[in-house]
């Protein structure tokens, strides 16, 4: 197969859908009027803020005035966490899970400064969260559970209505960041308890740089974003509105494609890992097979250096990623397949790839052919190639 390009990297970022642009362009165009003014041309356009709202709340089973429209995941999960712990000030503990994203884990120093307590829920080796810990570790400070649906490296989906179940006995507010969820499995807010739950535009055909919060209902929050009356006074700033419509399309557009088309990208999922797995020697699965998104896999190969196969992959156009990122010359490690107890002879060297709607078993097919080949040739130049050895000879 000659190809310009084969993205498998949709955990980061997708293209948008070109239903979702054709529906944005006028208000990127000619209807550029700001929805909180007065007059026709701009107060018109509320409406169309607000169906945008109706699309995403039906993708949820949630009521319109439940969401509230962001700029990204990273300032929804913001919002949530630092909006809570702003309207409990008597409450002084705070429970994460030790694989939540950075736009969580990231936080925990922040809210330690403040003077509040978090605790880091561990995961097993098949990156399953410990329940037992988690209920173990609830108090009567405890103001709040913060943890992720689905992982964005392993796609590993979390027990939400346990979770809900454990935290709602303790009187204890859960968090969800339910940004590698949305458009993958479905969500109905309706039955799910979260009392919060963040989502990102891009990671669903949407454009970059639009997301949104659901909040219950009655839920007390502090605005993140302090300024005008916009989003009810939850969030001000003039509504990027374009892009807001374009989530309203994309929601739209992924609600349509929870049922026979999550099964096809999850066939084209299983047949890539099955046919990695069949292909390359000393190869596993990452994460739990069973409780999985259906566009992800992340497939460790032993022996070998994830960003050199990242590379030599770019060259033969396959776009995939590697949880290691090369920080000031030394790498590190994902702390998601840290806390997972992943070897260290795999930890470097695991792939993930992410499918779309928009991918083909052509591209599988290619990527199929070509893994091997680079990983068979990297293999050969490998520093853990010694140790490799020493492993055969039992050592
Ligand atoms: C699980 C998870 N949460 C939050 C984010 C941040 O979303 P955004 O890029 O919209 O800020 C990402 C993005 O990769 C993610 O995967």
């Amino acid at each position: 197969m000659s190809q310009a390009r084969v993205y498998l990297d949709n955990n980061a970022t997708t293209q948008i859908a070109p239903e979702v642009l054709e529906e944005m362009l006028p208000f990127l165009r000619d209807k550029y009027g700001n929805p909180s003014s007065a007059y026709s041309f701009g107060g018109n356009l509320q409406k169309d803020l607000e169906r945008a709202r109706d699309r995403t709340a039906a993708l949820f089973s949630c009521h319109p005035t439940e969401i509230v429209f962001t700029s990204c995941g990273t300032e929804s999960d913001n919002f949530a966490i630092r909006g809570l712990v702003d309207a409990y000030p008597e409450k002084t503990h705070v429970i994460l899970t030790k694989v939540e994203h950075p736009a969580v884990k990231n936080q925990a120093p922040y809210l330690r400064k403040k003077g509040l307590r978090v605790t880091e829920i561990g995961v097993d080796r098949q990156g399953r969260l410990d329940l037992a810990e988690l209920a173990a570790a609830m108090d009567n400070e405890t103001l709040l559970v913060s943890c992720m649906l689905a992982n964005n490296e392993t796609g590993v989906i979390f027990p939400l209505e346990e979770i809900c179940r454990i935290a709602k006995e303790h009187g204890v507010f859960v968090h969800t960041d339910a940004v590698q969820a949305v458009g993958k499995i479905p969500l109905d807010f309706s039955r799910l308890p979260v009392d919060l739950a963040a989502f990102s535009g891009h990671k669903f055909h949407a454009p970059k740089g639009v997301g949104g919060l659901f909040v219950r209902r009655g839920l007390k929050i502090r605005p993140f974003l302090i300024g005008g009356h916009q989003e009810r006074s939850r969030r001000g700033g003039t509504e990027n509105l374009a892009s807001i419509v374009g989530l309203g399309r994309a929601a739209e557009l992924a609600a349509g494609r929870l049922g026979e088309e999550a099964t096809r990208v999850r066939d084209l999922r299983d047949r890539l890992e099955r046919g990695i797995l069949r292909s390359i020697a000393n190869s596993e699965v990452n994460g739990d097979p069973e409780h999985r998104v259906p566009n992800t896999t992340n497939v460790g190969i032993h022996f070998i250096e994830g960003e050199a196969l990242l590379l030599a992959l770019d060259k033969q156009g396959i776009c995939a990623s590697t949880g290691s990122a090369c920080a000031s010359g030394s790498l590190q490690p994902s702390h998601v397949l840290r806390a997972m107890g992943v070897p260290f002879t795999c930890v470097h060297g695991s792939l993930r790839f992410s499918l779309s709607t928009y991918t083909t078993p052509a591209e599988v097919d290619y990527v199929l052919e070509t893994l091997p080949v680079i990983v068979g040739r990297l293999r050969e130049l490998s520093p853990f190639r010694s140790l490799r050895e020493i492993e055969a000879f039992g050592a």
